[in-house]
């Protein structure tokens, strides 16, 4: 078997370079290792930057993110017993969000790889990269795919990454001494706009789905496990958390969904070797406090296209020999953006006295001067080098 790009992965990276590729009449393969039925249940972020709701549109595939999504037009910041509007439209005119969840997104792109007749893998096993230097194949299942390119959009738990060769890449990384429990529940948000809320008691997010789905995240020990959340202590928790200004009451119901996300921040440098790159999770992850993954994956797998097709075109391999180099300005600032929107708003063990001062000193100075307020909005915006 033959394709021009072998794909690893049928996550958001995957599943758009495979339809992008698609749109210029380059074939592909993508290769999952899970179910259908279970990438398309997997819960996980909400918000959408305005260049990823821009490509999913361009690419004919955001008619229902359109109908159903939530534009959103500013965040509240909620900590010392009050709750603080970042203004978008005020701050950065014409650039908002949109909240629609990212399992959204899988379906409506695999169901317009199936339309199109594209070559979706589901629960194949053994993928293995080879090759990469020159003709590079990959086997799986007893099969073999030859590829003039390999895409590892395999998330930061795959295959692709661990098979360049020792010594090669680059690893930045940090681990932060907690995690996120994340919620989905049956009940109309309590809020119009996404609330993220530092306090003593650690920090929470209040996010939506629709208007009768709730989404919402609790910083939690590093080594907490679901089953230690039954959900009458989620709530009450979520309740201390964010009752915390006169005249908010949380609204409670089912809860459908419940997960532990370790925090993690980490960078390979370059995200390619001979015939093989990476994108999104299998190059970088990051704290979700600053809801970038998804949206760096997508803004990868846009530079990854047009280099690409350049390629695919001629012969021209400049765009592809300078991938790496694209993408990395975009995640370095996202790293930087997500690390601090995290130190802002989670509470440190290690931190003292002197420390929790600095991040609510911080913290007022964001929510007072338009000039830090920006720089907050410009980056959860999406901020276009
Ligand atoms: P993924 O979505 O991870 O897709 C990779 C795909 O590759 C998966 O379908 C996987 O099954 C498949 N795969 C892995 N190994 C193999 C293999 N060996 N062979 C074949 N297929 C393989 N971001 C936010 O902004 N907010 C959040 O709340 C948030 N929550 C998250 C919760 C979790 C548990 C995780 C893991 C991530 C979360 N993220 C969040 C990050 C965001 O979801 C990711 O940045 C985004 O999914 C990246 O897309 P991707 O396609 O690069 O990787
Ligand atoms: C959501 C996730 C995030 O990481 C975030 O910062 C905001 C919202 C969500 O899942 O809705």
């Amino acid at each position: 078997m033959r394709t021009q790009v072998g794909i690893i992965g049928a996550g958001p990276a995957g599943l758009l370079l495979s339809h992008l590729l698609h749109l210029r009449g380059i074939s592909s393969v993508v290769l999952e290792r899970r179910s259908r039925d279970y990438v398309e249940r997997r819960v996980r972020a909400g918000v959408l930057e305005q260049g990823t709701v821009d490509t999913l549109v361009a690419a004919g595939v955001g008619e229902r993110m359109l109908r159903e999504g939530l534009p959103h037009h500013g965040i509240e910041l909620r900590y010392g017993g009050a709750g603080h509007r970042i203004p978008f439209e005020k701050l950065v005119p014409g650039r908002a969000i949109t909240v629609y969840g990212q399992q959204e997104v899988v379906k409506d792109l695999i169901a317009a790889r199936l339309e199109a007749g594209g070559d979706l893998r589901f629960e194949v096993e053994d993928v293995a990269l080879h090759s990469l230097e020159d003709r590079p194949y990959l086997t799986f299942g007893g099969e073999r795919l030859d590829c003039d390119v390999i895409a590892g959009c395999d998330g930061f738990h795959g295959v692709s990454r661990p098979a360049v060769p020792e010594g090669v890449l680059t690893t930045y990384e940090r681990e932060y001494p907690f995690a996120w429990l994340g919620i989905l529940a049956q009940v109309a948000p309590s809020s119009e706009e996404l609330i993220y809320a530092r306090g003593e008691r650690g920090f929470a997010l209040h996010s939506m789905r629709s208007p009768t789905l709730s989404r919402f995240y609790l910083q939690v020990p590093p080594d907490a496990v679901a089953e230690d959340w039954p959900d009458g202590r989620v709530w009450d928790e979520l309740k201390a958390r964010l009752e915390t200004v006169p005249g908010f009451t949380l609204a409670t119901g089912e809860i459908v969904e419940k997960s532990v996300t370790p925090m993690r921040s980490y960078v390979v440098e370059p995200m390619q070797y001979g015939r093989l790159y990476l994108a999104g999770d299998a190059a970088h992850i990051v704290p979700p406090t600053g809801a970038k993954g998804l949206n760096l994956a997508v803004a990868d797998v846009r530079v990854l296209t047009e280099a690409l097709a350049a390629y695919f075109r001629d012969g021209s391999a400049g765009l592809l020999d300078g991938y790496s180099a694209a993408c990395l300005k975009r995640v370095w600032r996202a790293q930087h953006f997500s690390w601090w929107m995290t130190t802002l708003l989670h509470t440190f063990d290690s931190d003292d006295a002197y420390g929790r001062r600095l991040q609510l000193s911080y913290l007022d100075y964001v929510t007072s001067s338009e000039a830090a307020a920006t720089t907050l909005a410009e980056n959860y915006v999406g901020y276009e080098w």
